[in-house]
């Protein structure tokens, strides 16, 4: 049997509402999801909880393609999730769009 996800997209802010290479927070269905902007305007979407001990990548550093979490410093590759090596690990990350100056999420991570 062929399984469907219906897909959602949550209007959750505006651009404007996200600092250049900083975050805000969203709720997305009871989970935190922090929304990083880059220097160029990208917008990327992982849940809140660094992969290494839960650390708020929310209060982390942004530059380039990358959130530095505040605790110990692993870098979190915004586009993916992924651990920057030598460390391992992966944060879920969500679909986002941006349309006419507002960021919409996607509920089907
Ligand atoms: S909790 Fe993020 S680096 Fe340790």
């Amino acid at each position: 049997m062929e399984m469907r996800v219906e897909q959602e997209w949550l209007d959750v802010c505006g651009l404007d509402d996200i600092p250049r290479l900083g975050s805000r927070v969203v709720e997305v269905e009871g989970i935190w999801v922090a929304l990083f902007r880059t220097a160029d305007d990208q917008v990327h979407a992982l849940e809140d909880r660094c992969p290494h001990k839960g650390g708020p990548l929310s209060q982390g550093i942004v530059f380039d393609q990358r959130v530095a979490c505040p605790l110990h410093g692993w870098q979190i590759r915004l586009d993916t999730g992924h651990a920057c090596a030598p460390d391992e690990g992966c944060v879920r990350r969500y679909r986002i769009k941006v349309e006419h100056d507002q960021v919409f999420v996607a509920t089907d991570a």
